[in-house]
């Protein structure tokens, strides 16, 4: 099987670049995210802290988490719902950066995501692909660009689905994850040492879907 592994902070344009890699290749595109968002939003729900280990740790034998795919779109099953908006809301995502940082949590969710990888090939994005989850991705990416632009990507994917946050505050966001997922002290975010690093600051995200495809393609080439 191959995998094609895209880390990178929020707001890189990973999950876009991602899916259309994966079509074009006809590779499955499994967005490891949206299984931290799922744990981040159940641990909203139970009003625990999403923070604190002892009251985050004791809901996750209560979780049954799956990813499944209709027609190549990922979609995220929480005990029986199928949650994939609902952790697309604004305050899920300090939830889900939150319970990242406890190792228990990576862990509970590291063999659902290898195996995805065993079973198919697969384009995976998120923040420790490259380096913990599959380190022996045939490709590595690491996407990148700065936090003004990521917010303002951010503020304006907010907008269109209809919630409006201000930029200063999504600027101010996108800063506190990136500290925290860059120094967590598990798998924080860093380049694999044999990561491809992209900057996509001032490319429309056409541009990049276009560069990387061709970045893509030509590295399978190489390692096939
Ligand atoms: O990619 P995202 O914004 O949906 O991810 C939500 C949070 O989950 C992010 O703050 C960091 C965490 N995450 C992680 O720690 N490891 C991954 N492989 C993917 C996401």
């Amino acid at each position: 099987m191959i995998s094609v592994a895209i880390d990178g902070p929020a707001g890189a344009g990973k999950s876009t670049i991602a899916r259309a890699i994966a079509r074009d290749l006809g590779y499955l595109y499994v967005d490891t995210g949206a299984l931290y968002r799922a744990i981040g939003l159940y641990a909203l729900e139970q009003q625990a802290d999403p923070q604190n280990e002892g009251q985050v740790l004791p809901l996750l034998p209560q979780l049954h988490l799956s990813l499944q795919f209709a027609n190549g779109e990922q979609q995220v099953w929480l005990n029986g719902r199928n949650v994939s908006q609902e952790i697309r809301k604004n305050e899920v995502s300090m939830a889900a950066s939150a319970v990242s940082a406890i190792p228990k949590v990576r862990e509970f969710l590291f063999d659902l995501q290898q195996n995805l990888a065993k079973e198919n090939n697969v384009v995976m994005d998120g923040r420790d692909i490259g380096t913990v989850v599959l380190p022996k991705a045939q490709v590595k990416i690491f996407l990148t660009a700065s936090p003004e632009e990521r917010a303002r990507r951010r503020y304006e994917e907010l907008q269109q689905r209809g919630q409006s946050v201000e930029y200063t505050q999504l600027l101010e966001e996108v800063r506190r994850r990136d500290y925290n997922d860059a120094h967590r002290a598990a798998a924080p975010l860093r380049r694999a040492e044999d990561a491809l690093l992209v900057d996509t600051t001032g490319n429309s995200l056409e541009q990049s879907i276009v560069q990387l495809t061709k970045i893509v393609k030509e590295r399978l080439q190489d390692v096939l």
